[in-house]
């Protein structure tokens, strides 16, 4: 609330100075036309478009207040350069410009103008998304990877795996060598595409589901009933009518066993930390497969969506992970 009440002063001042301008410019002769922009022609019934008590802006900051970009401390990580690209506004905006990205002395965290090109032309067109371009992913295993979800490519940006060297199937052994082994945080890109997991040969085979293609604008489609970024069971109905929760013909609760189970087996492998952290044991060197195994339950339980996003391929990688000790 104070972020919206000092908003509403910064507004109120500027509508104020707007007037004024307007009535010093009465008196003067005319100037010349200003580039468009608040100091062209700042008409307030313009801004009001948006600036009204309408729901447009409101609603969506309320909501957004709730998200876990505007709750969460990670854009603090911004003042490092490899993190400041997909932890701060500023970082993704030169990212996406094609600038060089630098660390962030006073970061932001995602906001309005990380997803949209606010004050622009000050049409709705403002409420463009900033980018909808098909993503690179920097996946473990299959670097080059393309992905298009269409709108929601804007977020396939900052939540992918990050490249992991020197893990091949069949290859070296890997020496485990920091307690945050593996892939980072956000993996659902490439849980949802269906790539980047180490595909160990196993009795399952890796298909994708019907979300990895059949959703138009994927993260966009499940995650924006509302600017939380909550997913709503509502955005399920139009393809799974009388779905009554997430936990869809079961497949959380099959994943979730899986993940339990995997789980165990890593930590009596010395490999994983303890139960309910995803910590690694550093030091280790233990073969790829094991290596890849591990890197598997990280992928899958860093994904947040116990299996929803792609229930094949995280089953496929669980299972044949398991059956590799
Ligand atoms: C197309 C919609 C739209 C129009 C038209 C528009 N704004 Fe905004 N404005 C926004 C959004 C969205 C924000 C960001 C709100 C937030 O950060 O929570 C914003 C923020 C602001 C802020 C807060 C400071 C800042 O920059 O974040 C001021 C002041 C402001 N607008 C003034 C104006 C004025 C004056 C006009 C008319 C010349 C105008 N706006 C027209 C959408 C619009
Ligand atoms: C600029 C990079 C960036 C973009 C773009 C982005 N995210 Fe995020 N997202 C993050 C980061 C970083 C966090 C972690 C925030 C924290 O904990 O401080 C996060 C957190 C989240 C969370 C909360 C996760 C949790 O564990 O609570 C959800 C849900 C989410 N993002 C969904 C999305 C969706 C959907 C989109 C696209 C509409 C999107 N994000 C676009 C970087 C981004
Ligand atoms: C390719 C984009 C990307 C890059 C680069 C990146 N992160 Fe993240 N990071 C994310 C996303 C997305 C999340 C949120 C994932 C989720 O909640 O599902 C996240 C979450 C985190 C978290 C957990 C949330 C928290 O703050 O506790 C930590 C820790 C973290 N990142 C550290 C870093 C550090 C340190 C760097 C730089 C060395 C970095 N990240 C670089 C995308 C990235
Ligand atoms: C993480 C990215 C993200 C952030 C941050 C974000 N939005 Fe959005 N917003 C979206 C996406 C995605 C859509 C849906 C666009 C679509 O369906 O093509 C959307 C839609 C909208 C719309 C509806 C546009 C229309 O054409 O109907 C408005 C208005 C809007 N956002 C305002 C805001 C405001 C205000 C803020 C800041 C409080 C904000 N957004 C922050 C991603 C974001
Ligand atoms: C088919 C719908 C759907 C699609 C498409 C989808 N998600 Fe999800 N997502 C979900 C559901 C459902 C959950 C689990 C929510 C729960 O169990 O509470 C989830 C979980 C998450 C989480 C973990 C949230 C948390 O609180 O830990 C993040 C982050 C996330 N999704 C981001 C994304 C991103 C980024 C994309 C696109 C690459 C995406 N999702 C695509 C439905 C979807
Ligand atoms: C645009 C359509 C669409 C939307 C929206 C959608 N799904 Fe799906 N979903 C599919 C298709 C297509 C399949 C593959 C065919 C099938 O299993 O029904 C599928 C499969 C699944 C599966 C795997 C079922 C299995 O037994 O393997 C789960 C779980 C699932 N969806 C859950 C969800 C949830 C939860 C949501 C909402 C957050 C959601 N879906 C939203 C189209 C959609």
């Amino acid at each position: 609330m104070k972020r919206i009440s000092s908003y509403v002063i910064i507004f109120t001042s500027f509508i104020i100075l707007s007037a004024l301008i307007t009535f010093i410019g009465c008196e003067g002769p005319q100037g010349p036309e200003g580039p468009m922009g608040l100091s062209a022609d700042p008409n307030p019934g313009q801004c009001g478009t948006c600036h009204n008590v309408s729901t447009v802006i409101l609603a969506k900051q309320i909501q957004y207040q709730e998200s876990g970009h505007a709750q969460g401390e990670a854009y603090l990580r911004s003042t490092s350069a490899g993190c400041a690209p997909c932890h701060s506004n500023e970082g993704f905006r030169m990212k996406i410009a094609g600038e060089e990205v630098v660390g962030i002395d006073n970061p932001t965290p995602q906001n309005c103008r990380t997803c949209h090109n606010i004050h622009t032309n000050f049409t709705q067109d403002d409420f463009m998304l900033s980018t909808t371009l098909p993503v690179e992913l920097t996946g473990i295993m299959y670097n080059g990877d393309v992905v298009d979800f269409g709108a929601g490519n804007l977020c396939a940006n900052c939540h992918q795996s990050r490249p992991r060297d020197g893990l091949v199937l069949g290859g070296d052994d890997v020496k485990i060598d920091s307690a945050h082994w593996g892939p980072h945080h956000g993996t659902q890109s490439n849980i949802l595409a269906g790539s980047g997991g180490f595909e160990l040969a196993g009795p399952v085979e890796y298909l994708d589901s019907g979300h990895t293609k059949g959703v138009a604008d994927g993260c966009v489609a499940c995650h924006l009933s509302s600017h939380s970024l909550v997913p709503n069971v509502k955005s399920c109905e139009a393809c799974h009518p009388g779905i009554k929760d997430f936990d869809y013909e079961g497949v959380q609760s099959e994943v979730t066993a899986l993940l339990d189970e995997l789980e165990d087996i890593l930590i009596e492998a010395g490999l994983l930390s303890e139960k309910g952290d995803l910590g690694t044991v550093s030091g280790v060197t233990v073969s790829s497969t094991k290596a890849g195994a591990l890197l598997n339950y990280l992928m899958v339980a860093e994904d947040g969506s116990h299996g929803v996003h792609n229930a094949n391929y995280t089953k496929a990688l669980l299972k044949n992970s398991i059956a590799a000790f």
